[in-house]
């Protein structure tokens, strides 16, 4: 009687720590602005974020082809310099001019999930380098990289009124094609916990996953947010430099 008390009393204890975990990008802590000022979000024509992106050169945003796909560019503004969404006065909004997507893009979870965003002005905001094809040790299973966004904080709750950050370690890709079969190694990588608890979430897509001042990756897809076993799978962007550069760099002039 004593032991079925105190197995259930414990089984108790371990969901509520679950829930409380999930409370919590899900299971983050909150990121200024002026440390990742590149971190920007995109808001549709009613004003609502549904996506993050990351300045790459002072008038293009990085973003999943997923959240600029059927969109105009009229239709998407980016917001940059701001850590609260409901402070108005905080940074800039940006009108899009034109619309890139990767032209082998099909569904985020096949791979391509990237889009470029040309801003009609440019951004007084510092720019982040992505990663390059040699830059694979930034890949190494167990670094641990960073995530940011505005996204929910739990699977089913509501986007952050603030920016969020969450630590996470690259998987190893055996990891990634087991728990998802259609994961493509070349394309993507996965990170997360095996136990979960620290994920991206919905309206984070699109946004930086970044290590040692780069960007190594764009937040693209999974399975519920932070669920055990189910990590979180990005963009492995050194894939795409090639396909970015003349993207990102055209009309960049140096000074
Ligand atoms: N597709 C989502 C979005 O549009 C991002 C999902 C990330 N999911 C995850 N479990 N890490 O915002």
């Amino acid at each position: 009687m004593r032991r079925l008390l105190v197995l259930v009393l414990s089984a108790m204890l371990a969901a509520t720590g679950t829930a409380a975990a999930n409370e919590q990008v899900v299971g983050g802590e909150r990121a200024s602005i002026q440390a990742n000022p590149w971190a920007v979000y995109l808001v549709d024509d009613r004003g609502a974020q549904f996506c993050g992106g990351t300045i790459v050169a002072p008038s293009k945003v990085l973003t999943a082809a997923h959240c600029a796909i059927g969109r105009s560019p009229r239709e998407v503004q980016v917001v940059a310099g701001r850590e609260d969404k409901q402070d108005r006065r905080a940074g800039v909004t940006a009108a899009v001019t034109k619309i890139w997507i990767h032209k082998q893009y099909v569904a985020a979870d096949e791979g391509e999930d990237i889009a470029v965003l040309t801003l009609r002005d440019a951004l007084p905001y510092q720019p982040l380098p992505f990663a390059e094809p040699s830059d694979q040790a930034l890949y190494q299973p167990g670094t641990m990289l960073r995530a940011l966004g505005w996204g929910r904080t739990s699977e089913n709750g509501k986007t952050s009124r603030f920016l969020m950050q969450a630590s996470v370690p690259v998987l190893p890709d055996e990891f990634c094609v087991d728990t998802y079969p259609q994961f493509v190694q070349a394309d993507m990588f996965c990170a997360g916990f095996e136990g979960g608890k620290v994920d991206t979430c919905q309206g984070d897509s699109g946004g930086p996953i970044v290590v040692d001042g780069k960007l190594v990756g764009v937040t693209s897809w999974g399975e519920g947010c932070a669920r055990r076993g189910k990590p979180g799978v990005y963009v492995r962007i050194s894939r795409y430099a090639k396909d970015l550069h003349p993207v990102v760099d055209a009309g960049v002039v140096e000074p």
